[in-house]
């Protein structure tokens, strides 16, 4: 089957086919296949939908995809419980539609990556399955975490590890002759069982699934969990509770154990036998920006998200602090430094940075003059907000159940759980669920979002839409921004961040962005400075801002002359 469908592998599209490290300085852009374009009308999104939306993409001006999972699944965590690693959910289509979606990006010159999810399987998964009925100790069983109780008769789980969706991180099970067995581990939500990476045939199984989507032509994978795989020998009890508050910060017996780089020295070994650069971008949570760079050194993955920086409140002092230390983190390893804001597991950022637009759009333009690769989440790009006032009845996320009545750690968006981010997107200004298919849509839309659609912002210099857009045009065009690994910080006042980005090429012009000729605006510039005022006063930059230079773009209205407004974001061109 893959042999058949995937004849052509490679992108062939503008721009794709001589660009050498073209993970080093990508935007990518991530698809929530659930939420993005409905094709086949029953309120769901699918393959179909994203596939007729792939030119919104490309003219947006991304280089990659990253696709939440798509795979045949309960759909117990939208998809991140796997019941086949090489099948397509029937909800989302069939696996002719992701060849010809992969092949459509391609020949629109985008790159495809897709979602693999390692540390755990669904629990209807063959081998759980399997597992559940063989009963006690069959070999089967060594491929997850199953053991005895503790207190007399077993009743008590194994260890006290909490699930990150709360309550214990063990379930007991049933013996096939009706009586109480034996408990499992799952770090997440019980339908997904965490799997034994001690065991070979795991190890196996995922090699060969890496290969089966390798050979359907994608370009990338982000690993889920990337920093859970291996469990600290003997599952020791952590001695306390309030496990979650600890996530990212502390040392964890189920995350971040040293073991897990050896997994991905041996993916590193398979991505690299495929021609055209395949990467991998870790999901890694782990205590320091240091301890992240142990997944991107140059044998292992490719990319990790920067979580330091999503969680990095809205203040120049803070945000100055968190990208001199991601960059010095990734430097002695020599991967790209990620940057990320949203994502479809925490508060959009528009919400998240305090609720206003011109900030969020600040904050944007500040990410896409960072050097390295940019994630964007689907609909950033046209300012959606949280929607932070979903009734229960329509709630889907497994946090939102497990941790009912115990809302107390949420402090913004609705109570800081996962559906607000989740609704899907706005494509006409009116019409049923706004041009997301023609059957409703599975989370109900604010009424107000058809004004936030792509067809009403397109088109229209001011809206949120238009700005990424440019930002993206320029970005291309402008190699002082997204590369490097260092940026030269400029003197400013208090509340205010600047530095001066230059190109490799060092004095020839940098190109000016579509529509436009060199010289013209973009002014041949060697030089990008980004200039960002995080406070709600207007400040006088005239040393940042210097005569001569030239206005390639503001993240808001630009008085004429050194003014930078309230939480506005510029690009200068020197
Ligand atoms: C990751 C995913 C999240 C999912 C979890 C369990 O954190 O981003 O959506 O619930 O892993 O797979």
């Amino acid at each position: 089957m893959t042999q058949h469908l995937a004849d052509r592998t490679e992108p062939n599209g503008p721009g794709t086919e001589s660009r050498p490290d073209w993970w080093r300085d990508a935007v990518i852009y991530q698809v929530y296949p659930r939420s993005f374009a409905d094709g086949d009308g029953d309120g769901m999104g699918d393959l179909s939908g994203i596939r007729s939306r792939l030119p919104y993409l490309a003219e947006l001006g991304v280089d990659a995809v990253w696709l939440s999972p798509f795979y045949a699944s309960p759909q117990a965590d939208a998809g991140y419980d796997v019941a086949d690693y090489r099948a397509i959910d029937p909800m989302f289509g069939d696996l002719h539609d992701a060849d010809a979606l992969i092949r459509d990006a391609h020949d629109l010159g985008l790159r495809i990556i897709v979602d693999l999810v390692p540390n755990h399987s669904s629990d209807r998964h063959e081998w759980f399955q399997r597992a559940l009925r063989q009963g006690p100790g069959s070999p089967l069983r060594d491929r997850y975490h199953f053991r005895p109780g503790k207190g007399t008769d077993g009743e008590l789980p194994p260890n006290d590890w909490e699930s990150i969706f709360g309550g214990p991180a063990w379930t007991r099970t049933t013996n096939p002759d009706g009586t109480p067995g034996e408990w499992y581990l799952h770090l997440f939500a019980p339908e997904q069982p965490d799997l034994n990476w001690d065991n070979q045939a795991v190890h196996d199984e995922f090699r060969s699934v890496l290969r089966f989507w390798l050979d359907m032509g994608v370009d990338g994978f982000r690993i889920d969990v990337a920093h859970g795989l291996i469990k600290e020998a003997g599952l020791p009890d952590m001695g306390q509770s309030g496990q979650l508050r600890m996530l990212g910060t502390d040392v964890l017996p189920f995350f971040d154990q040293d073991g897990v780089h050896e997994i991905y020295r041996s993916w590193r070994k398979i991505l690299d036998e495929y021609p055209q650069q395949r990467i991998a971008v870790a999901e890694a949570w782990t205590p320091t920006a240091e301890r992240t760079a142990l997944y991107v050194r140059p044998d292992e993955l490719h990319q990790a998200f920067n979580f330091h920086y999503l969680n990095t409140p809205w203040g120049a002092d803070e945000l100055r602090q968190v990208i001199d230390s991601s960059l010095d983190s990734m430097r002695p390893v020599g991967a790209p430094t990620t940057w990320v804001l949203s994502n479809h597991d925490v508060v959009r950022h528009r919400t998240r940075l305090g609720g206003s637009l011109a900030r969020a759009r600040a904050a944007t333009l500040l990410m896409l003059a960072l050097p390295g690769s940019a994630y964007l989440y689907q609909g950033e790009e046209l300012g959606l907000p949280e929607v932070v006032d979903l009734p229960d009845e329509v709630r889907q996320d497994p946090a939102f159940f497990r941790r009912a009545g115990h809302h107390d750690d949420a402090d913004d968006g609705q109570d800081g759980l996962r559906d607000g981010c989740r609704v899907p997107i706005p494509w006409t200004a009116q019409g049923s669920s706004f041009g997301f298919g023609d059957g409703g849509s599975w989370l109900p839309q604010p009424p107000a979002w058809g004004k936030l659609s792509v067809a009403a912002q397109a088109g229209d210099p001011a809206a949120t839409l238009e700005l990424y857009r440019a930002a993206l045009a320029i970005r291309r065009t402008q190699p002082a921004l997204g590369a490097g690994d260092g940026v030269e910080w400029l003197a400013t006042p208090p509340g205010v961040l600047a530095f001066r980005r230059r190109s490799a090429c060092g004095g020839t012009s940098l190109g000016a962005p579509p529509g436009r000729s060199p010289g013209e605006e973009s002014g041949g510039n060697t030089a990008v400075v980004c200039a960002v005022n995080t406070t709600d006063k207007p400040v006088e930059l005239p040393d940042v801002l210097t005569p001569g230079g030239s206005r390639l773009l503001a993240s808001g209205p630009w008085p004429a002359g050194t003014v930078l407004p309230a939480d506005t974001t510029v690009w200068w061109g020197e």
